[in-house]
Protein backbone atom coordinates (compact mmCIF):
# COMPACT_ATOMS: atom_id res chain seq x y z
CA UNK A 1 0.00 0.00 0.00
CA UNK A 2 1.13 3.19 -0.94
CA UNK A 3 2.01 6.26 1.96
CA UNK A 4 0.22 8.33 0.02
CA UNK A 5 -3.38 9.94 -0.62
CA UNK A 6 -5.03 10.79 -3.22
CA UNK A 7 -7.68 14.02 -3.48
CA UNK A 8 -10.44 13.96 -6.58
CA UNK A 9 -12.08 17.13 -7.10
CA UNK A 10 -15.56 15.77 -8.62
CA UNK A 11 -16.53 19.31 -10.50
CA UNK A 12 -13.00 18.69 -12.48
CA UNK A 13 -11.88 15.89 -12.60
CA UNK A 14 -8.73 17.12 -11.25
CA UNK A 15 -6.38 14.92 -9.25
CA UNK A 16 -3.91 15.79 -6.60
CA UNK A 17 -1.45 12.73 -4.90
CA UNK A 18 -0.08 14.33 -1.73
CA UNK A 19 2.49 11.82 0.94
CA UNK A 20 1.03 10.77 4.02
CA UNK A 21 3.65 10.81 7.18
CA UNK A 22 3.27 9.67 10.52
CA UNK A 23 -0.60 9.82 9.43
CA UNK A 24 -0.97 13.23 7.89
CA UNK A 25 -0.86 14.70 4.64
CA UNK A 26 -0.03 18.46 3.69
CA UNK A 27 -3.15 20.66 3.07
CA UNK A 28 -1.75 22.53 0.25
CA UNK A 29 -2.84 19.07 -1.60
CA UNK A 30 -6.07 21.19 -1.14
CA UNK A 31 -4.88 24.31 -2.66
CA UNK A 32 -2.79 22.87 -5.56
CA UNK A 33 -5.95 20.96 -6.53
CA UNK A 34 -7.95 24.86 -6.18
CA UNK A 35 -6.43 27.30 -4.34
CA UNK A 36 -10.10 28.78 -3.80
CA UNK A 37 -11.00 25.45 -1.52
CA UNK A 38 -10.77 25.33 2.08
CA UNK A 39 -11.49 22.64 4.76
CA UNK A 40 -13.81 23.02 7.43
CA UNK A 41 -12.93 22.51 10.41
CA UNK A 42 -14.01 23.72 13.44
CA UNK A 43 -11.75 23.59 16.98
CA UNK A 44 -8.92 21.88 14.75
CA UNK A 45 -10.88 18.81 15.06
CA UNK A 46 -8.59 17.04 11.96
CA UNK A 47 -5.80 19.40 11.88
CA UNK A 48 -1.97 19.13 12.63
CA UNK A 49 -1.36 23.00 12.89
CA UNK A 50 1.90 22.94 13.35
CA UNK A 51 4.68 19.93 13.60
CA UNK A 52 6.33 19.72 17.14
CA UNK A 53 8.98 17.25 18.83
CA UNK A 54 8.18 18.14 22.61
CA UNK A 55 5.21 15.97 23.74
CA UNK A 56 4.03 12.53 22.54
CA UNK A 57 0.14 11.55 23.24
CA UNK A 58 -1.67 8.89 22.25
CA UNK A 59 -5.05 9.27 23.42
CA UNK A 60 -6.53 5.83 22.34
CA UNK A 61 -3.68 3.50 24.62
CA UNK A 62 -3.62 6.51 27.20
CA UNK A 63 0.14 7.42 26.85
CA UNK A 64 1.69 10.85 27.43
CA UNK A 65 5.85 10.92 26.92
CA UNK A 66 7.90 14.46 27.54
CA UNK A 67 10.60 14.38 25.19
CA UNK A 68 9.65 10.49 24.96
CA UNK A 69 10.30 9.73 28.77
CA UNK A 70 6.53 8.73 29.96
CA UNK A 71 5.35 10.77 32.45
CA UNK A 72 5.22 8.05 35.00
CA UNK A 73 9.15 7.92 35.21
CA UNK A 74 8.87 11.28 35.31
CA UNK A 75 6.20 12.07 37.73
CA UNK A 76 8.36 9.55 40.01
CA UNK A 77 12.04 10.03 39.72
CA UNK A 78 12.09 13.92 38.32
CA UNK A 79 11.55 17.06 39.63
CA UNK A 80 9.46 19.95 37.79
CA UNK A 81 12.87 22.14 37.02
CA UNK A 82 14.27 19.17 35.76
CA UNK A 83 11.54 18.56 33.60
CA UNK A 84 11.28 21.76 32.65
CA UNK A 85 14.86 21.77 31.39
CA UNK A 86 14.19 18.94 29.32
CA UNK A 87 11.13 20.33 27.80
CA UNK A 88 12.98 23.38 26.12
CA UNK A 89 16.14 21.81 25.63
CA UNK A 90 14.88 18.47 24.31
CA UNK A 91 17.51 16.32 26.79
CA UNK A 92 17.69 15.36 30.55
CA UNK A 93 20.30 18.14 32.47
CA UNK A 94 23.63 16.89 33.39
CA UNK A 95 24.08 17.57 36.90
CA UNK A 96 26.37 20.53 35.86
CA UNK A 97 24.19 21.60 33.85
CA UNK A 98 21.04 20.87 36.21
CA UNK A 99 22.68 23.15 39.30
CA UNK A 100 23.25 25.98 36.60
CA UNK A 101 19.94 25.77 35.70
CA UNK A 102 18.57 25.97 39.35
CA UNK A 103 20.35 28.47 39.91
CA UNK A 104 19.44 30.97 36.67
CA UNK A 105 15.50 30.15 37.73
CA UNK A 106 16.17 31.24 41.62
CA UNK A 107 18.32 34.16 40.50
CA UNK A 108 14.58 35.41 38.90
CA UNK A 109 12.15 34.80 40.93
CA UNK A 110 11.85 38.38 42.24
CA UNK A 111 9.59 41.02 40.87
CA UNK A 112 9.72 44.29 40.79
CA UNK A 113 8.61 46.31 43.58
CA UNK A 114 5.85 48.15 41.41
CA UNK A 115 4.01 45.34 40.25
CA UNK A 116 3.11 44.68 43.78
CA UNK A 117 2.61 47.99 45.45
CA UNK A 118 1.19 49.93 42.49
CA UNK A 119 -0.12 46.92 39.97
CA UNK A 120 -1.82 44.57 42.02
CA UNK A 121 -2.92 46.80 44.98
CA UNK A 122 -5.20 47.98 42.17
CA UNK A 123 -7.25 45.34 41.62
CA UNK A 124 -10.73 45.24 43.31
CA UNK A 125 -10.28 43.54 46.57
CA UNK A 126 -12.83 40.59 45.22
CA UNK A 127 -11.00 39.68 42.12
CA UNK A 128 -10.62 36.60 40.47
CA UNK A 129 -7.05 35.07 41.51
CA UNK A 130 -6.91 34.13 37.93
CA UNK A 131 -7.60 36.93 36.10
CA UNK A 132 -4.97 38.90 38.23
CA UNK A 133 -2.79 36.52 37.20
CA UNK A 134 -2.96 36.97 33.32
CA UNK A 135 -2.91 40.66 33.77
CA UNK A 136 0.00 40.31 35.93
CA UNK A 137 1.49 37.97 32.96
CA UNK A 138 1.12 40.68 30.44
CA UNK A 139 1.94 43.66 32.75
CA UNK A 140 5.04 41.91 33.86
CA UNK A 141 6.28 42.49 30.43
CA UNK A 142 6.54 45.85 30.08
CA UNK A 143 9.60 45.65 32.60
CA UNK A 144 11.41 43.90 30.18
CA UNK A 145 11.50 46.24 26.77
CA UNK A 146 14.50 43.52 25.81
CA UNK A 147 11.08 41.36 25.52
CA UNK A 148 10.54 41.99 22.09
CA UNK A 149 13.75 41.14 20.76
CA UNK A 150 12.38 37.53 19.93
CA UNK A 151 14.94 36.66 17.66
CA UNK A 152 17.67 37.53 19.74
CA UNK A 153 18.57 33.94 21.53
CA UNK A 154 19.82 35.64 24.55
CA UNK A 155 17.17 37.78 25.40
CA UNK A 156 14.75 34.63 25.09
CA UNK A 157 15.94 32.83 26.95
CA UNK A 158 16.15 35.57 29.74
CA UNK A 159 12.62 35.62 29.65
CA UNK A 160 11.94 32.03 29.72
CA UNK A 161 13.83 32.02 32.74
CA UNK A 162 11.81 35.55 34.18
CA UNK A 163 8.70 33.73 32.94
CA UNK A 164 9.41 30.30 34.88
CA UNK A 165 10.57 31.99 37.84
CA UNK A 166 8.57 34.62 38.20
CA UNK A 167 5.16 33.33 37.52
CA UNK A 168 4.91 31.18 41.01
CA UNK A 169 5.69 34.98 42.64
CA UNK A 170 2.59 36.12 40.77
CA UNK A 171 0.66 33.67 41.90
CA UNK A 172 1.17 33.93 45.54
CA UNK A 173 0.82 37.53 44.99
CA UNK A 174 -2.51 37.49 43.41
CA UNK A 175 -3.75 35.12 46.29
CA UNK A 176 -2.38 37.02 49.30
CA UNK A 177 -3.73 40.32 48.43
CA UNK A 178 -7.31 38.65 47.69
CA UNK A 179 -6.75 37.48 51.10
CA UNK A 180 -5.44 40.83 52.08
CA UNK A 181 -2.56 39.32 53.65
CA UNK A 182 0.63 40.75 53.51
CA UNK A 183 3.12 39.70 50.69
CA UNK A 184 6.03 37.03 51.49
CA UNK A 185 9.64 37.50 49.07
CA UNK A 186 10.87 34.59 47.45
CA UNK A 187 13.47 32.37 49.56
CA UNK A 188 16.30 31.41 47.03
CA UNK A 189 17.44 28.80 49.76
CA UNK A 190 14.73 26.65 49.00
CA UNK A 191 13.12 24.67 46.22
CA UNK A 192 11.26 25.11 43.56
CA UNK A 193 8.07 23.63 44.77
CA UNK A 194 8.83 24.98 48.68
CA UNK A 195 9.67 28.31 47.31
CA UNK A 196 6.10 28.26 46.45
CA UNK A 197 4.22 27.22 49.16
CA UNK A 198 6.44 29.27 51.83
CA UNK A 199 5.04 32.64 49.46
CA UNK A 200 1.84 31.14 49.89
CA UNK A 201 1.41 30.37 53.47
CA UNK A 202 4.08 32.05 55.86
CA UNK A 203 2.51 34.08 58.51
CA UNK A 204 5.91 35.74 60.21
CA UNK A 205 7.92 33.00 61.08
CA UNK A 206 5.46 30.84 61.36
CA UNK A 207 5.67 27.89 58.34
CA UNK A 208 7.37 24.56 58.44
CA UNK A 209 7.55 23.22 55.05
CA UNK A 210 6.31 19.43 55.06
CA UNK A 211 8.35 17.43 52.52
CA UNK A 212 5.70 15.40 51.37
CA UNK A 213 3.61 17.94 50.71
CA UNK A 214 6.66 20.02 48.73
CA UNK A 215 7.30 16.69 46.75
CA UNK A 216 3.78 16.08 45.53
CA UNK A 217 3.32 20.14 44.98
CA UNK A 218 6.67 18.94 42.75
CA UNK A 219 4.68 16.03 41.00
CA UNK A 220 1.84 18.30 40.08
CA UNK A 221 3.59 20.68 38.61
CA UNK A 222 5.39 17.71 36.80
CA UNK A 223 1.86 16.56 35.95
CA UNK A 224 1.10 19.75 34.13
CA UNK A 225 3.94 20.98 32.43
CA UNK A 226 2.64 20.68 29.00
CA UNK A 227 0.04 18.15 27.20
CA UNK A 228 0.60 19.46 23.24
CA UNK A 229 -1.65 21.45 21.22
CA UNK A 230 -4.43 22.40 24.28
CA UNK A 231 -6.66 25.61 24.04
CA UNK A 232 -3.55 27.45 25.81
CA UNK A 233 -0.90 25.96 23.85
CA UNK A 234 -2.76 27.03 20.79
CA UNK A 235 -3.25 30.66 22.10
CA UNK A 236 0.48 30.81 22.45
CA UNK A 237 1.20 29.78 19.02
CA UNK A 238 -1.17 31.79 17.37
CA UNK A 239 -1.00 34.91 19.57
CA UNK A 240 3.45 33.98 19.30
CA UNK A 241 2.81 33.36 15.58
CA UNK A 242 2.32 37.61 15.51
CA UNK A 243 6.11 37.81 16.96
CA UNK A 244 4.21 39.12 20.20
CA UNK A 245 6.55 39.28 22.81
CA UNK A 246 6.39 36.20 25.25
CA UNK A 247 4.37 38.21 28.07
CA UNK A 248 1.81 39.06 25.84
CA UNK A 249 2.00 35.73 24.11
CA UNK A 250 1.85 34.00 28.07
CA UNK A 251 -0.98 36.04 28.87
CA UNK A 252 -3.22 35.03 26.10
CA UNK A 253 -2.55 31.41 26.95
CA UNK A 254 -3.50 31.98 30.68
CA UNK A 255 -6.83 33.43 29.06
CA UNK A 256 -7.33 30.28 27.64
CA UNK A 257 -6.38 28.14 30.37
CA UNK A 258 -9.28 30.65 32.87
CA UNK A 259 -12.10 28.52 31.00
CA UNK A 260 -13.56 25.89 32.76
CA UNK A 261 -13.16 23.38 29.50
CA UNK A 262 -9.51 23.86 29.87
CA UNK A 263 -7.90 24.52 33.06
CA UNK A 264 -10.92 25.93 35.20
CA UNK A 265 -12.06 22.39 35.36
CA UNK A 266 -10.44 21.83 38.31
CA UNK A 267 -12.01 24.62 40.20
CA UNK A 268 -15.59 23.55 38.16
CA UNK A 269 -14.88 19.51 39.77
CA UNK A 270 -14.63 20.71 43.56
CA UNK A 271 -17.46 22.76 43.48
CA UNK A 272 -19.50 20.39 41.92
CA UNK A 273 -18.84 17.53 43.98
CA UNK A 274 -19.49 20.44 47.07
CA UNK A 275 -23.39 20.87 45.44
CA UNK A 276 -23.93 16.63 44.94
CA UNK A 277 -22.74 17.08 48.88
CA UNK A 278 -23.53 13.29 49.77
CA UNK A 279 -22.69 9.84 47.81
CA UNK A 280 -26.20 9.00 47.70
CA UNK A 281 -26.95 12.27 45.25
CA UNK A 282 -24.36 10.66 43.13
CA UNK A 283 -27.19 8.31 40.83
CA UNK A 284 -29.49 11.57 40.31
CA UNK A 285 -26.53 13.83 39.47
CA UNK A 286 -25.52 11.15 36.80
CA UNK A 287 -28.84 10.90 35.19
CA UNK A 288 -29.09 14.70 35.38
CA UNK A 289 -25.63 14.47 33.56
CA UNK A 290 -27.34 11.95 31.02
CA UNK A 291 -30.21 13.55 30.14
CA UNK A 292 -28.25 17.04 29.31
CA UNK A 293 -30.74 18.58 31.72
CA UNK A 294 -27.74 19.09 34.00
CA UNK A 295 -23.97 20.47 33.91
CA UNK A 296 -21.43 18.14 32.09
CA UNK A 297 -19.59 15.38 34.75
CA UNK A 298 -16.91 18.30 35.35
CA UNK A 299 -13.04 16.39 35.37
CA UNK A 300 -14.50 13.62 32.79
CA UNK A 301 -13.64 13.21 28.69
CA UNK A 302 -11.02 14.84 27.14
CA UNK A 303 -10.71 15.81 23.12
CA UNK A 304 -7.45 13.55 23.25
CA UNK A 305 -8.06 10.49 25.32
CA UNK A 306 -10.31 8.05 24.93
CA UNK A 307 -9.32 6.03 27.41
CA UNK A 308 -7.99 7.14 31.33
CA UNK A 309 -5.95 9.84 31.60
CA UNK A 310 -2.32 8.44 32.63
CA UNK A 311 -2.03 11.95 34.47
CA UNK A 312 -5.28 11.39 36.26
CA UNK A 313 -3.82 7.39 37.89
CA UNK A 314 -0.84 9.48 39.52
CA UNK A 315 -2.57 12.01 40.46
CA UNK A 316 -5.10 9.91 42.40
CA UNK A 317 -2.23 7.85 43.95
CA UNK A 318 -0.65 11.13 45.06
CA UNK A 319 -4.13 12.13 46.79
CA UNK A 320 -3.75 9.46 49.13
CA UNK A 321 -0.29 10.38 49.99
CA UNK A 322 -1.38 13.84 50.54
CA UNK A 323 -4.30 12.74 52.85
CA UNK A 324 -1.99 10.49 54.70
CA UNK A 325 -0.71 14.03 56.11
CA UNK A 326 -3.85 15.94 55.95
CA UNK A 327 -6.33 13.57 56.19
CA UNK A 328 -8.93 12.79 54.19
CA UNK A 329 -10.61 15.43 51.82
CA UNK A 330 -14.53 14.48 52.30
CA UNK A 331 -15.28 14.77 49.05
CA UNK A 332 -13.18 12.17 47.91
CA UNK A 333 -15.86 9.81 48.88
CA UNK A 334 -18.41 11.45 46.40
CA UNK A 335 -15.19 11.23 43.65
CA UNK A 336 -14.99 7.61 43.56
CA UNK A 337 -18.50 6.64 43.83
CA UNK A 338 -18.92 9.15 40.71
CA UNK A 339 -16.14 7.84 39.33
CA UNK A 340 -17.60 4.17 39.60
CA UNK A 341 -20.60 5.18 38.19
CA UNK A 342 -19.73 6.58 35.33
CA UNK A 343 -17.26 4.26 34.51
CA UNK A 344 -19.76 1.26 34.26
CA UNK A 345 -22.47 3.40 33.02
CA UNK A 346 -23.08 2.86 28.84
CA UNK A 347 -23.44 6.93 28.27
CA UNK A 348 -20.08 7.53 29.59
CA UNK A 349 -18.16 4.29 28.30
CA UNK A 350 -19.82 4.12 24.90
CA UNK A 351 -17.96 7.73 24.28
CA UNK A 352 -15.06 6.84 25.95
CA UNK A 353 -15.37 9.37 28.67
CA UNK A 354 -13.01 8.58 31.76
CA UNK A 355 -11.82 10.58 34.06
CA UNK A 356 -8.90 13.85 33.28
CA UNK A 357 -5.82 15.37 34.99
CA UNK A 358 -8.68 17.92 36.88
CA UNK A 359 -11.23 15.08 38.48
CA UNK A 360 -8.84 14.58 41.46
CA UNK A 361 -6.32 17.54 41.38
CA UNK A 362 -8.76 19.71 43.12
CA UNK A 363 -9.19 17.43 45.96
CA UNK A 364 -5.60 17.36 46.25
CA UNK A 365 -5.23 21.07 46.53
CA UNK A 366 -7.91 21.66 48.93
CA UNK A 367 -6.38 19.43 51.43
CA UNK A 368 -3.06 21.90 50.83
CA UNK A 369 -5.38 24.62 51.85
CA UNK A 370 -5.67 26.34 47.97
CA UNK A 371 -9.28 27.80 47.97
CA UNK A 372 -11.10 26.92 44.85
CA UNK A 373 -10.26 30.22 43.06
CA UNK A 374 -6.46 29.29 43.07
CA UNK A 375 -6.81 26.18 41.21
CA UNK A 376 -6.20 27.35 37.69
CA UNK A 377 -3.43 29.52 38.86
CA UNK A 378 -1.42 26.53 39.93
CA UNK A 379 -2.20 24.86 36.70
CA UNK A 380 -0.48 27.94 34.90
CA UNK A 381 2.60 27.94 37.36
CA UNK A 382 4.00 24.59 35.91
CA UNK A 383 2.17 25.08 32.44
CA UNK A 384 4.12 28.38 31.79
CA UNK A 385 7.09 26.27 30.46
CA UNK A 386 5.33 24.12 28.49
CA UNK A 387 3.99 27.66 26.64
CA UNK A 388 6.89 28.67 26.46
CA UNK A 389 9.02 25.43 24.57
CA UNK A 390 6.26 25.60 22.46
CA UNK A 391 6.79 29.19 21.71
CA UNK A 392 10.48 28.93 21.89
CA UNK A 393 10.10 25.75 18.98
CA UNK A 394 7.46 27.93 16.66
CA UNK A 395 9.85 30.59 16.43
CA UNK A 396 12.27 27.97 15.08
CA UNK A 397 9.92 26.43 12.38
CA UNK A 398 10.16 27.64 9.54
CA UNK A 399 6.95 26.07 7.63
CA UNK A 400 5.19 28.91 10.44
CA UNK A 401 3.75 32.05 9.71
CA UNK A 402 1.45 34.63 11.14
CA UNK A 403 -1.59 32.07 12.23
CA UNK A 404 -4.23 33.64 9.79
CA UNK A 405 -7.13 30.91 9.22
CA UNK A 406 -9.97 31.04 6.39
CA UNK A 407 -13.75 31.52 7.13
CA UNK A 408 -17.37 29.61 5.52
CA UNK A 409 -18.72 33.48 5.07
CA UNK A 410 -22.55 32.80 5.96
CA UNK A 411 -23.49 36.08 5.92
CA UNK A 412 -25.70 37.72 3.59
CA UNK A 413 -25.03 38.63 -0.44
CA UNK A 414 -23.98 42.76 -0.86
CA UNK A 415 -26.78 45.32 0.06
CA UNK A 416 -27.37 48.96 -0.75
CA UNK A 417 -27.01 51.25 2.27
CA UNK A 418 -30.42 53.23 3.14
CA UNK A 419 -29.28 56.54 5.48
CA UNK A 420 -30.79 56.52 9.05
CA UNK A 421 -34.15 58.52 8.52
CA UNK A 422 -34.82 56.46 5.42
CA UNK A 423 -35.66 53.24 6.44
N1 LIG B 1 -19.95 14.90 30.79
C1 LIG B 1 -20.98 14.46 30.07
N2 LIG B 1 -20.95 14.27 28.75
C2 LIG B 1 -19.80 14.59 28.12
C3 LIG B 1 -18.67 15.07 28.81
C4 LIG B 1 -18.77 15.22 30.21
N3 LIG B 1 -17.76 15.66 30.92
N4 LIG B 1 -17.66 15.30 27.94
C5 LIG B 1 -18.15 14.99 26.74
N5 LIG B 1 -19.43 14.54 26.85
C6 LIG B 1 -20.30 14.03 25.77
C7 LIG B 1 -20.86 15.16 24.91
O1 LIG B 1 -22.10 15.61 25.39
C8 LIG B 1 -20.95 14.49 23.58
O2 LIG B 1 -22.09 13.65 23.58
P1 LIG B 1 -22.99 13.48 22.24
O3 LIG B 1 -22.09 12.81 21.26
O4 LIG B 1 -24.16 12.69 22.65
O5 LIG B 1 -23.36 14.88 21.81
C9 LIG B 1 -19.73 13.57 23.53
O6 LIG B 1 -19.46 13.26 24.91
C10 LIG B 1 -18.50 14.19 22.91
O7 LIG B 1 -18.28 15.44 23.57
P2 LIG B 1 -17.61 16.70 22.87
O8 LIG B 1 -18.05 17.92 23.60
O9 LIG B 1 -17.88 16.65 21.41
O10 LIG B 1 -16.08 16.42 23.12
P3 LIG B 1 -14.91 17.48 23.03
O11 LIG B 1 -13.71 16.73 22.62
O12 LIG B 1 -15.30 18.65 22.20
O13 LIG B 1 -14.79 18.00 24.53
C11 LIG B 1 -14.06 18.32 26.73
C12 LIG B 1 -13.75 17.68 25.38
C13 LIG B 1 -12.87 18.13 27.66
C14 LIG B 1 -14.28 19.82 26.51
C15 LIG B 1 -15.34 17.67 27.31
O14 LIG B 1 -15.13 16.29 27.51
C16 LIG B 1 -15.80 18.34 28.59
O15 LIG B 1 -16.52 19.35 28.53
N6 LIG B 1 -15.39 17.80 29.78
C17 LIG B 1 -15.73 18.43 31.05
C18 LIG B 1 -14.76 19.60 31.31
C19 LIG B 1 -13.39 19.12 31.71
O16 LIG B 1 -13.24 18.23 32.53
N7 LIG B 1 -12.37 19.76 31.11
C20 LIG B 1 -10.96 19.44 31.41
C21 LIG B 1 -10.28 18.82 30.22
S1 LIG B 1 -8.68 18.12 30.59
C22 LIG B 1 -7.68 19.40 31.12
C23 LIG B 1 -7.58 20.59 30.22
O17 LIG B 1 -7.75 20.55 29.01
O18 LIG B 1 -7.26 21.64 30.76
Amino acid sequence: MPDTITLIDDRTGKTVTVPITDGVFPATAVRDLDPSLYVYDPAYMQTAACKSAITYLDGEAGILRYRGYPIEQLAEKSTYLEVAYLLLNGELPTDAQLTQWKADVTHHTFIHENMRKRFVDGFHYDAHPMGMLVSSLAALGTFYNDAKDIFDKGSRDKQILRLIAKTPTLAAMCYRFSMGLPFVYPNNSLSFPGNFLNMMWRVGDDYEIDPRLERAMDVLFILHADHEQNCGTTAMRVVGSSQADPYSSAAAAASALYGPLHGGANEAVVRMLEEIGSIDNVPAFIQEVKSGTGSRLMGFGHRVYKNYDPRATIIKQTAYEVFEVTGKNPLLDIALKLEETALSDDYFVSRKLYPNVDFYSGLIYQALGFPTAMFTVLFAIPRTVGWLAHWQELLADKDQKISRPRQWYTGVGVRDYVAVGER
